[in-house]
C-alpha cells in the first residue's frame, strides 16, 4: 500500500496541483459526474472512497457522509473543508475498511486505480452498499484512441514537470506514471455481477470512463 505515501506528501498542494496538471478537466468531469448521479440519488448516506481533500463530499453534500481514505494528511484537509457536516472519516484502505453502516451511494472518483488490489477493494466496498443502492465510478482507463496515447505522453512527461514545480515533488509525480496501471473498463465492471449498468460512457477527452451501477434488489 505504498502509493498512499506519495499522497501524504502531496496533500497540502493537491487541489491546486490537480487543477493545473489536469488543465481544469478533472473539475469538469466532477461536475458531469455529480449531475448524472443526482438523477438517481438525491440524498441519503454517501460513502466517498479515496476521498482525498473532500471535494466530492463537499459538492454532493448528502445529509450523512462517510469519507474513506488511508492518507492522514488528506483527511486533515478534508475535515477542515467540511466543518459542520455530519461526517465520519475512516483512515483505511478500500480493500480492508470496515464501514459502520450500509450506504445508499458509493462514489469512487479517480479512486479505484489506486487500490493495490482492485477486485478486493471493490468487493469489500460492495458489502456496505444497500440493495438498489448506486456505485458510481470515474476512472482513467485504457483505450485504443489516439487521444489516450497522447494523454499518456502528457502524464508521463509533462505532468511530473508541472506537478514538480507546484509541489516540489517531481519524483512523486514520476511514480504516479507507473501507478496508472492501464486498467480497462472491463477490469472494473467484472466485479459488478450483482449490478445493473445504468450508465457507462467515455468522457471527453476519451481517457476516462464514467460508470453508474445499481445493485440488484435481492442482493445481500
Ligand atoms: C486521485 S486521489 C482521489 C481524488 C478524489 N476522489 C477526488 O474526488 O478528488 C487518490 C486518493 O486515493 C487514496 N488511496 C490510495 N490508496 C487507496 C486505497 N487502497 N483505498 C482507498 N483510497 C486509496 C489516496 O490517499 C488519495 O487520496
Amino acid at each position: 500500500m505504498k502509493n498512499v505515501e506519495i499522497y501524504e506528501k502531496l496533500a497540502k498542494r493537491y487541489d491546486i496541483a490537480t487543477k493545473v496538471v489536469s488543465l481544469g478537466i478533472e473539475e469538469i468531469w466532477r461536475k458531469i459526474f455529480i449531475k448524472h448521479i443526482k438523477k438517481y440519488v438525491k440524498d441519503g448516506i454517501l460513502l466517498d472512497v479515496a476521498s482525498a481533500t473532500g471535494d466530492m463530499a463537499k459538492q454532493l453534500d448528502f445529509s450523512k457522509m462517510i469519507l474513506l481514505d488511508p492518507s492522514k494528511e488528506m483527511n486533515k484537509i478534508a475535515s477542515k473543508k467540511l466543518q459542520n457536516k455530519d461526517i465520519i472519516f475512516i483512515e483505511d484502505f478500500a480493500e480492508n475498511a470496515i464501514i459502520p453502516q450500509k450506504v445508499d451511494l458509493i462514489t469512487a472518483f479517480m479512486a479505484v486505480r489506486n487500490f493495490d488490489d482492485l477486485d478486493k477493494g471493490i468487493q469489500n466496498l460492495d458489502k456496505y452498499l444497500k440493495p438498489q443502492g448506486y456505485f458510481a465510478i470515474v476512472e482513467l482507463t485504457k483505450s485504443d484512441n489516439i487521444l489516450f496515447k497522447l494523454s499518456m505522453f502528457y502524464m508521463s512527461k509533462i505532468v511530473p514537470i508541472i506537478g514538480g514545480i507546484i509541489t516540489g515533488e517531481y519524483e512523486s509525480y514520476k511514480k504516479f506514471d507507473k501507478m496508472i496501471k492501464n486498467i480497462r473498463d472491463e477490469d472494473i465492471l467484472k466485479n459488478f455481477k450483482n449490478y445493473k449498468i445504468i450508465e457507462h460512457k467515455r468522457l471527453f477527452p476519451p481517457i476516462a470512463s464514467m460508470m453508474i451501477l445499481q445493485k440488484v434488489k435481492n442482493a445481500k
